[in-house]
């Protein structure tokens, strides 16, 4: 277990990384109260990727929420200098793999509908579209797509929670 003070400079460093993230990559920014509050929702967690070899400073974030047996993709960014580098898929496919042991057996999300990379993304990580929600989205206006995938269980896995 961490000491209490270090587990606050990490929260401070991952929303500075969240928001600086997000900004570049056009995703509207969260205001860190915003992301406190977030991560003080138990089902909430998120992920910074470093990949040292490239950058001290984070490349990229995903947030999500656990709630068993579902979990949601809230948002994820990566920064645009590091695009199509294979970091968006690390950081999915990551957290994809995580989820079975916690005793989530599906997943959703929502995404524009113009976000082209993203929906790439999502199906080339087993997402598929179930229905279209007109107006979902504002600043711009515009449908989001929702879209889902099933986890399998570990073999013989049995969950208790
Ligand atoms: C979506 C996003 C996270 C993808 O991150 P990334 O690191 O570039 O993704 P990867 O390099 O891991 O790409 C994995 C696969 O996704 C698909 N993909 C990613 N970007 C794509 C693009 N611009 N066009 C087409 N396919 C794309 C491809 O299948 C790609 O595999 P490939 O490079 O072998 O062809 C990134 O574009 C991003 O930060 N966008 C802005 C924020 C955003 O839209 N977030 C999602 C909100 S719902």
């Amino acid at each position: 277990m961490l000491p209490h003070r270090l587990h606050r400079i990490l929260d401070v460093f991952a929303a500075a990384g969240i928001r600086r993230i997000a900004v570049r990559t056009g995703l509207t920014p969260p205001t860190l109260n915003q992301i406190h509050a977030l991560r003080r929702q138990p089902a909430t967690r998120v992920r910074l990727l470093v990949v040292p070899a490239v950058s001290r400073l984070p490349v990229g974030f995903i947030l999500y929420q656990v709630v068993p047996p579902e979990a949601e993709i809230l948002d994820m960014g990566v920064l645009p200098e590091f695009k199509r580098r294979g970091f968006g898929g690390c950081l999915l496919g990551g957290v994809l793999a995580s989820l079975p042991a916690a005793g989530v057996a599906s997943c959703y999300l929502e995404v524009r509908a113009s976000n082209r990379p993203a929906i790439a993304l999502y199906t080339r990580h087993g997402f598929a579209p179930d229905r279209v929600r007109r107006g979902y989205y504002d600043s711009p206006p515009e449908d989001a797509v929702c879209m889902s995938r099933r986890l399998s269980h570990p073999p013989g896995g049995a969950f208790l929670t």
